[in-house]
C-alpha cells in the first residue's frame, strides 16, 4: 500500500482504491475497538496535535481526541473562548504561534467554507485534517458513513442512496454524496426545492421532488439535520411538523429493512422519529463508533506512515 497524502482537507482526489485503502484500514481498527488490551497502540507517540474547534461538536471532537490518545499523540484541545484570538490576535498569526511551538498536525472545524485549505497553505510541513468546513466538506464524516455503510451492505455498486433534507446547508451531503458516488451507488436527493441548491445534480445525483418516495426502491436512506443556525432569517418551510409529514423519516416513509442513517445530532420527530432512529434498520449509534474508527485510520494514514 502506498499513501503520500499528508492531511485531509476533502475528497475531491480520493478514488475507488483510495477508499477501499481507507476501509480495509478502518474496519481493522473498528475490529480492535472491542479489545482494551488491542485498541491502545503507540503508532503517534511523540506527535502532539490540536484540535481547533470553532463550532459545537460532540461526535466529531471526542471521537477525533479518543482516536488520538488510542493511538499515543500527545493531545491539545483549543478552543476560541479564552484564546487570544479574543484579545484581537489574528487567525493567521493564532496559526503561525501554534506551528512554532512544533505541533505536527491540527483538526479543525470552522464556519467558514475553505478554512482548512487556508490552514494548508499557511502551515506547510503541518498536517491539516478537516472536522467540517461550513457547507462544503466532511470528509471523516463521509468515511465513516462509508464504513458503517458497506459493512451493512456489502457493495454500494449500483445501490440506490437516497440523501434527504437540507442539501443547500449541508457539507455532510456534498462529501456522502461524493464518497458514495465514488463507490457504485446511485444517490437521490430529496427534501423541499427550497433546502436543494439550485444546481443539487452537481453534487452527483438526481434530485426526486416527491417527497420521500424514493425511498421504497432504496437500499439506504440518509437524513440530514436541518441546520437551523446556517439559515439565517429565512424561513424555508412551513413548519416542523409539515417537514416531517412529508420529508421525514418515519414507520410509514421508509421500509422496513432499508438501512437509515443520520450523522447526527439528530431533531427527533422531525427529520427522523424516534421509531425509525432507534429501530433495528437504524445506522445511526454504528457510524458513531465507526467514527472512532475512521479518525484513527485516517491519523494513521497522515501521520503514523506506512501500515
Ligand atoms: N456529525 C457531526 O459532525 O456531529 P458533531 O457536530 O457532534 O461533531
Amino acid at each position: 500500500m502506498s499513501w503520500d497524502r499528508k492531511g485531509l482537507t476533502d475528497l475531491c482526489d480520493w478514488s475507488k482504491e483510495d477508499y477501499q485503502v481507507f476501509l480495509d484500514m478502518a474496519s481493522r481498527y473498528k475490529k480492535s475497538l472491542d479489545s482494551p488490551a488491542d485498541r491502545k497502540r503507540d503508532i503517534l507517540k511523540g506527535r502532539v496535535l490540536v484540535n481547533l474547534f470553532f463550532e459545537p461538536s460532540t461526535r466529531t471532537r471526542v471521537s477525533f481526541e479518543m482516536a488520538e490518545k488510542l493511538l499515543g499523540a500527545d493531545v491539545i484541545d483549543w478552543s476560541s473562548s479564552g484564546s487570544s484570538l479574543s484579545k484581537g490576535e489574528t487567525l493567521r498569526d493564532t496559526a503561525w504561534t501554534l506551528k512554532a511551538m512544533g505541533i505536527d498536525g491540527l483538526v479543525v472545524r470552522h464556519g467558514r467554507s475553505g478554512f482548512p485549505l487556508f490552514l494548508k497553505k499557511l502551515l506547510p510541513g503541518v498536517a491539516i485534517i478537516n472536522g467540517g468546513d461550513g457547507a462544503r466538506s466532511h470528509p471523516t464524516q463521509a468515511l465513516l458513513d462509508l464504513l458503517s455503510a458497506t459493512e451493512a451492505v456489502g457493495s454500494l455498486e449500483s445501490m440506490p442512496v437516497v440523501i434527504a433534507g437540507d442539501v443547500a446547508h449541508s457539507r455532510v451531503a456534498r462529501s456522502v454524496a461524493r464518497a458514495f458516488s465514488t463507490m457504485g451507488a446511485k444517490i437521490i436527493f430529496a427534501g423541499p426545492r427550497s433546502l436543494m441548491p439550485a444546481d443539487v445534480e452537481s453534487l452527483g445525483g438526481t434530485y426526486s421532488p416527491d417527497g420521500l418516495s424514493a425511498a421504497k426502491d432504496a437500499g439506504i436512506v440518509y437524513l440530514l439535520r436541518i441546520q437551523k443556525e446556517r439559515q439565517q432569517q429565512e424561513e424555508f418551510f412551513p413548519s416542523q411538523d409539515e417537514y416531517h409529514r412529508y420529508f421525514g423519516a418515519s414507520l410509514e416513509s421508509v421500509p422496513a429493512g432499508t438501512f437509515v442513517m443520520h450523522p447526527g445530532p439528530i431533531n427527533r420527530g422531525v427529520e427522523i422519529s424516534s421509531a425509525v432512529a432507534d429501530g433495528s434498520d437504524s445506522l445511526i449509534l454504528d457510524q458513531v463508533r465507526s467514527g472512532v474508527a475512521t479518525r484513527m485510520a485516517i491519523l494513521d494514514l497522515c501521520l503514523g506512515g506506512v501500515a
